[in-house]
């Protein structure tokens, strides 16, 4: 079964990760979209269903699932696992960053420039280079 669900985790994981990489990426592009124009409707309907459709889903079925094989098969314990929760914590903290961000645009209410949301897209892939280093590797 371990294999099986590993798979299964990994699907959930590239899912939200590809979410979360392309999401701020609409936003750089939505910010500089003139407010009630044909684009800004575009992206709220785009930004609505990449995150309700696919990343929260995807977000769930990964924890849920990793926090199984933490505790399975490593009894939660290990520093690269530790380390590795950590992360994940920090990216789950971006995930509720840009659920704020979905509501604002909606909203027609967000203040933030295109060149925030360009910083908070490289975030995700920071911390995604160190958590597969982390689960791969287990350095310690
Ligand atoms: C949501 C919380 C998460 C927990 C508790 C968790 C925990 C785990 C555990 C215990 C394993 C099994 C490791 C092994 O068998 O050696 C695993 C596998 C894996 N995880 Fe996660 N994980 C989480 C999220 C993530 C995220 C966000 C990523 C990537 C960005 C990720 C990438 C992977 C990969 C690539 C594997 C397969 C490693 C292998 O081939 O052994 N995980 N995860």
């Amino acid at each position: 079964m371990y294999e099986w669900i590993k798979a299964f985790h990994v699907v959930a994981v590239i899912s939200w990760m590809a979410g979360m990489l392309y999401l701020p990426r609409l936003m750089v592009y939505h910010a500089e979209a003139q407010i009630g124009s044909i684009q800004s409707e575009t992206f709220k309907v785009m930004e609505r269903r990449l995150l309700k459709g696919i990343i929260n889903p995807a977000m769930i079925v990964a924890w849920v699932l990793g926090l199984y094989l933490a505790w399975s098969v490593f009894g939660f314990k290990g520093g690269w696992l530790h380390a590795k929760i950590l992360l994940v914590l920090i990216l789950s903290g971006i995930h509720g960053m840009l659920v704020k961000h979905v509501r604002n645009f909606a909203a027609d209410k967000n203040e933030k420039s295109p060149r925030y949301f360009r910083i908070l897209n490289e975030v995700p892939a920071v911390l995604m280079l160190g958590i597969v280093i982390l689960v791969i590797v287990k350095p310690f």
